[in-house]
């Protein structure tokens, strides 16, 4: 009896080891074709967002510029615009007050006469003309992202609601906001010269921004923006640069949309200026100050949204068939600071907004927008009536509003997040 028991234990031990190499060896299987499937999803997807280079530029940020032959875009890769003919410039340029270049600006300041663009890859190559200069992204840049799928895109709706939101829409997910606006009119674009900074951010997953918003529609779930102006976002960059970017959605951030060029949308027609691409240089404190200006405007004739930045890089045009209330106008348009706080610790973030000081320091110290003007149904430029001014929480972030002859309508914006009466 002893002897059959222990060949029965024994054997059972060996059906126990059998079972349990079987289950390591399916377990490390199915783990390792996850891994491998995740792989085969971000080459698939860097497929599709980087294409084929007539040439490439390694910026001193680490950046790889590629030269992309103009046909060969995302915006092309859209079914709609498949025969679509690239407008090289547009019909209308909208006439305004302030002529940016008498404006004084130590960033339009150049010894010789090639205009100084303000993007850090500038100082190892160009691209030719019939070329756009694309940043491209890399594995690490997809695989921060919360999902392939979601790389690119806003991870929340984030768009300022003043005064007609509804009060639980307000804290937004800990996006806070600093911003001055106007509503109420048909809008068709906006400007403003905005202070570039390169303000701190407490952790990867927040993120600093300073922009242009053109908004169409109620704030439901057909919302469309178009939105401009620069940032620092580890979590979609990779590092601490401020960097210059665009957006667009026209279903409040869910389906459609994204920024810059990771998506088929925008068409660009510019071979100097690369959206994603880092700013240099940024103003320092009490120091040099440096401004880029942003104008975005609708062509009355073919309907597209486009954009310049600074004193005549015309960037390119969204298509108007992306929209559906943008195809006619905007209805509201705001202009500040927008950073996520996302209160891992349970205190307020000490992510910088702006320069990281509050308005009443003023030049040199805090951040500004100014010459904040609008585009109306004539095509002029003009002063924005009514502006208004909107903060959550302004002992965290706050706007202060102004006018003079020299900046037209300004605001200083910004804060340093945490502090003691922002605990
Ligand atoms: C938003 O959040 C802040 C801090 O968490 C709070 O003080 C404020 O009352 C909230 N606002 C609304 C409208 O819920
Ligand atoms: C970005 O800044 C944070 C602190 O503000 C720092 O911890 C982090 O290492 C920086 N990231 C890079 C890539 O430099």
């Amino acid at each position: 009896m002893e002897a059959v028991n222990l060949r029965r234990e024994k054997l059972a031990r060996v059906f126990l080891v059998c079972l349990w190499l079987w289950g390591f060896v399916t377990l490390s299987y199915a783990a390792r074709s996850g891994v491998s499937k995740q792989k085969f999803e971000v080459k698939k997807h860097l497929n599709r967002l980087n294409k084929p280079a007539v040439k490439s530029i390694q910026s001193p940020d680490g950046d790889i510029i590629d030269c992309v032959p103009i046909t060969k875009q995302p915006a092309f890769d859209h079914p709609f615009l498949k025969d679509h003919k690239i407008q090289m410039k547009p019909n209308y340029h909208p006439e305004g007050l302030f002529d940016d270049n008498k404006v004084s600006s130590s960033s339009t300041k150049s010894k010789d006469k090639e205009p100084h663009i303000p993007q850090l890859w500038h100082r190892y190559g160009k691209c030719a003309e019939g070329t756009i200069p694309m940043r491209r992204t890399k594995e690490d840049d997809v695989l921060r992202a919360s999902s392939v799928k979601r790389y690119g895109k806003k991870k929340h709706r984030s768009v300022p609601l003043p005064k007609s939101a509804e009060p639980d829409l307000i804290n937004q997910s800990g996006h806070q906001h600093a911003i001055a606006y106007v509503e109420g009119d048909k809008y068709y674009g906006a400007k403003a010269t905005i202070n570039v900074w390169e303000p701190k951010i407490q952790q990867q997953n927040e993120f600093s921004l300073s922009q242009i918003w053109l908004l169409g529609g109620s704030f439901g779930q057909d919302l469309n923006s178009i939105e401009a102006g620069w940032q620092v976002s580890p979590d979609l960059y990779g590092d601490n640069n401020t960097r210059l970017f665009t957006y667009w959605t026209s279903d409040a951030y869910q389906a459609t949309g994204c920024y810059n060029l990771l998506c088929s949308g925008f068409i660009q027609i510019n071979s100097d200026i690369a959206m994603g691409a880092s700013i240099s240089p940024v103003s320092g404190y009490r120091n040099s100050q440096y401004d880029i200006s942003i104008l975005i405007w609708k062509d009355p004739k073919e309907g597209h949204w486009w954009m310049q930045f600074g004193n005549g890089y015309v960037l390119g045009y969204w298509p108007s068939f992306l929209f559906s209330y943008l195809t006619e106008s905007a209805s509201m348009i705001e202009w500040g600071g927008e950073v996520v706080n996302s209160q891992s610790d349970g205190h307020h973030t000490s992510t910088q907004m702006g320069s990281g000081r509050f308005p009443e320091e003023g030049f040199s110290k805090a951040s500004y927008f100014r010459n904040i003007q609008v585009v109306d149904s004539s095509n002029n430029l003009k002063a924005p009536k009514g502006l208004g001014t909107f903060t959550e929480q302004s002992n965290c972030y706050d706007v202060q509003p102004g006018n003079n002859d020299d900046w037209g309508h300004f605001f200083y914006y910004g804060g340093p997040g945490k502090n003691e009466n922002c605990p």
